[in-house]
């Protein structure tokens, strides 16, 4: 008796690990290797044809290839990324999928193995990776953006890259100009444009071995000539700071300021996830604080400390607009640092309990006055059950004073890390968060494309998004109403356009499961862009 129910205790447990409640969740974190020219699928008659001024490319990045010969990569932003484009036009959206072919990804293709580079983790098992020239190369690609006629794309890396129609070119030459020292270290991830010129606004971090600081040297660019960074000021800190976005407002620069200092001599030898150390603080000072950098010119800098007991744990920024009296800026934030985190592993992602313990990030307003001295004040804007991230807001109000944003919300059901919805959230007239939510579907990060109409509301427009099926391992493109979250259109790439693929006759079980699917991806670094 005793025997029978423990071996039946033991095999509720065996079923219990295999039944995963997540269905096709880690399939988001496997190879996906299937691609395409270019695809074209009609959405009528079921759904009207897109807004004239919702044509446009979608470009959403994702997991591309996670092994290479004998080596797997561990960490969540490491593998081979890919590029997933949709042309919306009237009818139609054409998809196009491809790898992106880096020099890294080229270099481990000829090597069949993960070739040397900065990696977040190292690979299972690890690589003999020479001592020379480590940082030679660059993470998967998490945004992109327009600069004049060209789409740059970027990582938190200081060099860019250039793509045009999904091809990597090559990184991107700046002219000599005086932002790269001896040892630049770390751009943002997401530039902003600066809401009156619309220049792009980024800055690099150069560290300094001597002191064990860094300088921040901040600029901007403009379409007309977009390879020359014209400096907007500089700032130096004791400590190498790691500002993977910030804000910009019509007369400020808005810098939020992690108690984590970037160790520069950790970049060089370790994997990067070991560089992100905690700065330990006994008094409120310039670690844990905003830094507010005037773009006049008059280097009048601002700095507000914040409390020890509210440290400045952040990874995306909302928004930031300013009046008279104080800045606003909303960012996505969590309790402990967030780039030394489990969270950033393949392997945490695709356990479900080790997912489900992965710290929550919360959306907060930090009211920071401009008069110095007086106190921060920051409040909750996001539902604090839930994980929300991958914020986004009208564009058109990008450094003004905002009302709705929209955000990836895991932990929709208050436990599951899978269980994802796109939310929007309401800041000025009180009307309770609205909702996309499907069981075993798993959104990628939306973009909000807004109605030109000079009457518009603000939340007035598109949601586009890219999500998985879980279920059927198929992924879809779909659109929805911004304002009132009701369905739009939702396709998917047509597979059977795929015969051109020569591979599918060879292709074995698991390769052919993958040919209908776009593997989405929402790291903490995925972004994505709508190019008008
Ligand atoms: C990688 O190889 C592809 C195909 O040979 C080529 O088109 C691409 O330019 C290469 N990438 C780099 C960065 O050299
Ligand atoms: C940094 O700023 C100082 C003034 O605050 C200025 O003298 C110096 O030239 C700047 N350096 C760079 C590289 O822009
Ligand atoms: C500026 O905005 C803050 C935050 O909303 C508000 O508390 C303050 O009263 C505003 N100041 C003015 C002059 O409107
Ligand atoms: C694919 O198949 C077609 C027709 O059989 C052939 O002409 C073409 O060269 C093949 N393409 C590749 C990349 O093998
Ligand atoms: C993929 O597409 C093929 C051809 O349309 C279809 O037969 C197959 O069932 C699809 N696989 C999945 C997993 O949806």
């Amino acid at each position: 008796m005793m025997l029978a129910s423990c071996f039946l205790a033991v095999l509720a447990v065996l079923a219990g690990a295999v039944e995963d409640p997540d269905i096709g969740y880690s399939l988001l974190f496997e190879t996906a290797p299937e691609e395409f020219s270019r695809q074209c699928v009609d959405v009528s008659p079921q759904s009207k044809p897109f807004p004239t001024w919702a044509s446009g490319d979608f470009i959403i990045p994702s997991i591309g290839v996670v092994s290479m010969g004998d080596r797997t990569m561990v960490g969540l932003l490491d593998p081979f990324g890919k590029m997933q484009r949709f042309e919306m036009k009237g009818s139609t959206v054409c998809a196009a999928y491809r790898i992106m072919a880096t020099g890294f990804y080229n270099a481990s293709k000829a090597l069949n193995t993960v070739a040397p580079s900065l990696l977040f983790y190292e690979t299972d098992p690890p690589r003999d990776c020479p001592m020379y020239n480590p940082m030679c190369n660059m993470m998967p690609h998490v945004n992109t953006f327009k600069v004049g006629s060209k789409m740059l794309s970027i990582t938190d890396a200081p060099s860019m890259l250039e793509i045009r129609t999904l091809q990597v070119l090559k990184k991107h030459q700046f002219d000599a100009d005086r932002m790269e020292e001896t040892l630049p270290y770390a751009g943002s991830a997401h530039p902003v444009n600066h809401p009156v010129t619309g220049d792009w606004i980024d800055f690099v971090g150069n560290a300094n071995l001597l002191t064990g600081g860094a300088q921040v040297n901040f600029f901007h660019l403009s379409g007309d000539n977009p390879t020359f960074r014209h400096s907007l000021g500089n700032l130096t800190f004791d400590h190498p700071p790691y500002m993977h976005s910030f804000g910009v407002t019509e007369h400020y620069l808005v810098l939020p300021r992690m108690p984590v200092e970037l160790n520069i001599l950790d970049i060089l030898y370790r994997p990067l996830s070991a560089a992100f150390k905690d700065l330990k603080m006994s008094a409120p000072g310039i670690d844990n604080a905003f830094v507010l950098l005037p773009l006049d010119g008059s280097g009048k800098v601002i700095r507000a400390y914040l409390p020890l007991n509210d440290m400045l744990y952040y990874v995306h920024t909302v928004n930031a607009y300013e009046n008279a009296t104080d800045i606003v800026i909303d960012l996505t934030t969590s309790s402990h640092n967030p780039f030394a985190s489990h969270a950033l592993t393949l392997p945490s992602n695709k356990d479900k309990a080790m997912r489900d313990t992965f710290s929550p990030e919360v959306v907060k307003r930090f009211v920071i006055p401009l008069q110095e001295g007086q106190p921060v004040v920051a409040s909750v804007i996001s539902d604090p059950r839930t994980s929300t991230d991958f914020t986004k807001i009208n564009p058109r109000l990008a450094g003004k004073k905002h009302c709705f944003f929209w955000a990836v919300e895991n932990k929709h059901d208050g436990e599951s890390y899978a269980s994802i919805a796109i939310v929007k959230y309401d800041l000025c007239y009180g009307s309770p968060a609205k909702h996309w939510f499907r069981q075993s579907w798993y959104p990628s990060e939306a973009t909000m494309i807004p109605s030109p109409e000079p009457s518009a509301a603000e939340d007035d427009g598109l949601l586009v998004f890219t999500a998985l099926d879980g279920a059927a391992d198929q992924s879809y493109l779909v659109t929805v109403d911004a304002q009132t979250f009701v369905v739009k259109s939702q396709i998917t790439a047509n597979s059977k356009q795929q015969q051109n693929n020569n591979n599918t006759k060879t292709t074995t079980q698991q390769q052919q499961q993958h040919t209908n699917k776009t593997t989405t991806t929402t790291t903490t670094t995925t972004r994505t862009t709508k190019r008008a």
